[in-house]
């Protein structure tokens, strides 16, 4: 058996996340991390909030709370967001702690040591009345080329520009609106990155296992030339900037690390927070020359992702010289859209996991958006077919076949699985087909294909239902007591069988669909094996409830006005 390190990419802290953010990363994550276990093998599946930078300040001030306290209460809020989605992270750390700050600082000490560090004078926008320098986007005013009166200081949003600060006229700041700025001088560090670009060329080479929108995501940016980047910035919230000794570093005081240079870093950094609570360790899952190895690392995360884990983190790591663990496979997302346009975090636009909860158990969620997510293109979310996936292939097809089932066995066998003749052709003809469709479900969830392998989980599960309606065990009953209850066996295996398919992208369903038949065991099947004969007769067969209930048109008109829907794109 392997051992696995999965990571998603870390939400940031500001406020609980969109489905499109989940769809894109920790859902996959936690969905291919479930199906590994459930092949037994062992998975670290590591996640946390990313803390630092100017948003999370900002959002810090708006909420009337110092920035310490604002983060400890979102950590909180998204991780038991996180719980009630089922996420099964072994850790949700955080990047405001410990380990990052000396890993952090680590890192640039060696990055510094082999001469990839350079120090240099920027010029930067400074509010006085904020008492602070402002990144560009912070910074707005007009635009010099088309005169839109509230363009951002790196971009315009009317003709698309990309513009300096200094570009703007009549610049103000976005935090406080006040106009009066000035152009500062301000010492930083930056990585040299431009002297890393072949080393990073030969290790994107050497991987085999990305997928393509990976790749060339990450070559385009290649292709386009490396920029030496800027890694610390006028803050105060994150990672102080040291000296080589530790202590304050000359003309840099009161400095911190840019939040993209610590954020990657937090991968490891709360993988040591798992281990300092859990009593393990951590450096056999990063250090190559300490037992990594062996590790399978993957990495999930959304397209506008890529880059930063790609060449800025390796960057960071191949510049340090040390034989760090790195990505072996990555699984790129492209965007779920609501409707039209957008999710938005900043706008409020789209449904927000506490939100989605609200409305549903988590595995109408998980569902939908693993097998229809924004995998091979961007996809929309709309209710519609929300609802229409709801409704065909969980109440009508798992659902519907379950509740037959175990029904049918309550009311004429006593809830309990009867013993009595033999399997023939048909139950040989369905095996067979069912095999089939493990083994299709296995290569895909492999090949990270989260929709084909949904599609492929449940065409088995439909198989269920089609055997259902040939064996026809309630018109059996009533001639061949024997032929039924062959029909009810073949049945509740298949119950049994559906619920370990199930599991990884609805484990909490799956969880009660194996309880229906008396069982607990959720691991992944293979396709060889002997699953038609894993209920035993004799066994206590209990109906559980409704597993999915239909979603109505009224509550999907309800839901179109209270989240504006189609006139929100
Ligand atoms: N917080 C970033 C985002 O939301 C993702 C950071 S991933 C990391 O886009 F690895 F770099 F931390
Ligand atoms: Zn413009």
């Amino acid at each position: 058996m392997a051992r696995i390190l999965v990571t998603s990419a870390l939400p940031y802290i500001n406020g609980i996340k969109h489905l499109g953010n989940l769809a894109g990363s920790m859902l996959p994550a936690d969905v291919w991390s479930r199906f590994k276990r459930g092949q037994g093998h062992e998975v670290l599946y590591i996640c946390a909030t990313d803390e630092h930078g100017t948003p999370a300040e900002l959002a810090a001030a708006a909420a009337g709370q110092d920035v310490q306290t604002y983060c400890d209460e979102q950590h909180e809020i998204q991780k038991r967001a996180g719980e009630q989605f089922g996420l099964s992270y072994d850790w949700f750390g955080r990047s405001s702690k410990a380990p990052n700050r000396r890993l952090t600082q680590h890192f640039a000490a060696k990055l510094e040591e082999n001469g990839f560090i350079e120090e240099r004078v920027d010029r930067m926008i400074y509010s006085i009345d904020d008492q602070r320098f402002l990144p560009d986007r912070y910074v707005e005013g007009t635009c010099p080329h088309c005169g839109y009166d509230k363009a951002r200081g790196d971009q315009c949003d009317n003709c698309g520009r990309l513009l300096d600060p200094t570009d703007l006229i009549d610049p103000y700041s976005a935090v406080s609106g006040s106009r009066n700025l000035e152009v500062r001088d301000t010492r930083h560090l930056y990585l040299l990155q431009t002297r890393l670009e072949q080393p990073i060329r030969d290790w994107i080479g050497s991987k085999t296992g990305w997928q393509t929108l990976a790749k060339s995501i990450a070559l385009k940016h290649l292709d386009e030339g490396l920029i030496d980047r800027g890694i610390t910035r006028d803050l105060k919230w994150g990672v102080p900037v040291v000296g080589p000794d530790g202590g304050p570093r000359p003309g840099m005081e009161g400095k911190v690390f840019y939040v993209w240079f610590d954020a990657p870093i937090e991968y490891i950094g709360a993988t040591e927070e798992w281990a300092e609570a859990t009593g393990r360790t951590w450096r056999d899952w990063w250090r190559l020359d300490e037992g990594a190895e062996d590790v399978r690392y993957v990495q999930f995360m959304g397209k506008d992702n890529v880059a930063f884990h790609t060449v800025s983190f390796p960057a960071t790591i191949i510049g340090s010289g040390e034989p760090w663990k790195t990505v072996d496979q990555l699984k790129a997302f492209n965007w779920l859209n609501w409707y039209g346009g957008k999710f938005s975090t900043s706008q409020g636009r789209g449904v927000f996991m506490d939100q989605a909860l609200e409305l549903l158990p988590a595995d109408y969620w998980r569902w939908h958006l693993t097998a229809y997510g924004p995998e091979g293109s961007d996809a929309a979310f709309t209710w519609e077919q929300f609802q229409s996936t709801t409704n065909k292939d969980l109440a009508d097809v798992l659902g519907n076949f379950v509740n037959r089932i175990v029904k049918f066995t309550e009311s004429k066998f006593d809830g309990v699985v009867p013993a009595g003749g033999e399997p023939g052709d048909v139950e040989a003809r369905y095996e067979a087909a069912i095999r089939q469709g493990i083994a299709e479900a296995t290569e895909a969830f492999e090949a990270m294909e989260f929709r084909k392998a949904c599609q492929a989980v449940r065409a088995v599960w439909v198989l269920g239902n089609e055997y259902l309606q040939e064996a026809a065990p309630w018109t059996a009953f009533k001639t061949d007591v024997d032929r039924a209850a062959v029909g009810v066996r073949t049945g509740l295996n298949m119950v049994a069988l559906f619920a370990r398919l199930a599991a990884p992208v609805i484990p909490f369903t799956a969880e009660t669909i194996a309880a229906s038949v008396g069982s607990s065991d959720l691991s992944w099947p293979s396709a060889d094996e002997d699953f038609m004969a894993a209920v035993p007769t004799g066994r206590a067969i209990v109906h559980q409830g409704v597993l999915f209930a239909k979603i109505e048109d009224e509550q999907v008109a309800e839901w179109t006005a209270r989240f504006g829907g189609a006139d929100a794109a």
